[in-house]
């Protein structure tokens, strides 16, 4: 990396351009693995020989959004796809582009997603230098069979080594979880979670596997369901996993989340608080004020849409007054700290079905009123879908 343009964009937190008034958000897809996991249904290549050609068009798509007012960033994150894999140039290319458009505010959070098998001491300390001050890894489980059966290209302790070198290099480190895993025993949860009480990672992600969507870990439950434990044990990983974070000193702040003091996610925080968060890539999705847009999910259409100099939208829209008032109450519940009694009784005069469910999920303990709020407990979070499908 360049010196001249490394020290430039340190200096960004200097630059009047980025003070926090109007601050945004942006999320930028880079949609490329060098393997496709059994679980995964993200928008993502593996053709790698269409890297570059795409990188091309993120940037000509964030140069466009910049020409309609590039806004200053108080958020910056790269997902995926697997951006740790993005050659050091193209990455470097990319963030000064990025620096020229979207100006960083002081202490903006900027976060790369990271696959175990890229971290090396070179790509973290050349990440650090590039201004990216947090990384999220995708460990899913410290337990060799497991991941064996989740097609990971790394074992356990190539998932431990990466977030040690992370933080040897300064980094902020949030870890990525996943329960209801085919294959698991009791014996490798105990060993996760030692290893990741261990590690101390200053944010970790909890994800129940989803298995509403086409993957091939969907397919191999329909041939063979003994090898996963049914939703009652995968409702006791979760809570047995969420009670030892909290004993361990983690705040569980919203369903899947849990950082130790100041160690929150704030990009994800700007969704469910939904503060502005601009996106630029494959699939990718944004949103400020009351308008939503995602932009195309197929690749082809994705980089010939932004070669013609078109935007790459798949669709926009404005919500209307009850859905807004819908969605706040919905990401709201999402977070530990809930909502307040005033917008869940409009919310219930909007849906009398959700007002319903509430008293319900009050009365089983799934949710208690706490300080004028109505906040859900983690049992009532598991079965929060339920709740949510009644507001629409
Ligand atoms: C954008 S993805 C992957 C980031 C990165 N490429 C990786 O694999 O580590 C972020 C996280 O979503 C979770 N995830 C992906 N597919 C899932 C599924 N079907 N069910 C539950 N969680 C899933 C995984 O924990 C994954 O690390
Ligand atoms: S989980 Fe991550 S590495 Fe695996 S296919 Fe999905 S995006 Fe790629």
């Amino acid at each position: 990396m360049g010196e001249a343009r490394d020290s430039g964009r340190r200096s960004t937190s200097h630059d009047p351009r980025t003070t926090a008034r109007g601050a945004v958000g942006l999320y930028v897809h880079l949609p490329f693995c060098a393997s496709r996991c059994a679980y995964c249904t993200f928008a993502t290549s593996t053709e790698l020989g269409l890297l570059e050609r795409t990188l091309a068009a993120v940037r000509q798509e964030i140069a466009g959004l910049g020409q309609r007012g590039g806004r200053p960033l108080a958020t910056l994150y790269l997902g995926g796809g697997t951006p740790s894999l993005v050659p050091a140039s193209e990455l470097e290319r990319l963030l000064a582009d990025l620096d020229r458009h979207f100006p960083l505010c002081e202490g903006a959070e900027v976060t790369l997603e990271a696959n175990p098998d890229d971290v090396t001491a070179e790509k973290a300390a050349l990440w650090s230098r590039l201004g990216i001050n947090r990384v999220s890894v995708g460990v899913q489980a410290f337990s060799d069979r497991v991941l064996a059966m989740l097609n990971r290209r790394h074992d356990a302790a190539q998932a431990s080594a990466a977030v040690k070198t992370l933080q040897r290099t300064g980094l902020a480190v949030s870890v990525d979880l996943m329960l209801g895993l085919p294959g698991a025993a009791d014996e490798d949860l105990r060993a996760t979670l030692a290893e990741l009480l261990h590690l101390r990672p200053g944010h970790v992600s909890v994800y129940l596997l989803e298995m509403d969507k086409p993957h091939a870990l969907a397919r191999l439950a329909e041939r063979r369901p003994d090898l996963f434990p049914d939703a009652d044990a995968a409702a006791a990983q979760y809570l047995a996993v969420g009670r030892e974070l909290v004993a361990a000193g983690y705040r569980h702040y919203e369903i899947s989340n849990f950082a130790l003091p100041g160690r929150r996610a704030r990009h994800n925080v700007r969704y469910w608080r939904r503060r502005p968060v601009l996106a630029a890539g494959l699939a990718a999705h944004g949103h400020s004020g009351r308008r939503r847009w995602a932009n195309l999910d197929v690749l082809s259409a994705y980089l010939e849409t932004v070669e013609a100099g078109r935007a790459p939208r798949a669709w926009t829209r404005r919500l209307a007054d009850d859905e807004v008032a819908k969605e706040r109450v919905m990401l709201g519940l999402r977070l530990a700290d809930g909502v307040g009694e005033g917008e869940m009784a409009r919310c219930s005069e909007l849906a009398p079905a959700f007002g319903e469910r509430i008293e319900d999920f009050l009365a089983l303990g799934l949710a208690r009123r706490v300080d004028g709020r109505v906040r859900l407990a983690p049992r009532g979070w598991l079965v929060s879908n339920e709740l949510f499908a009644a507001l629409w």
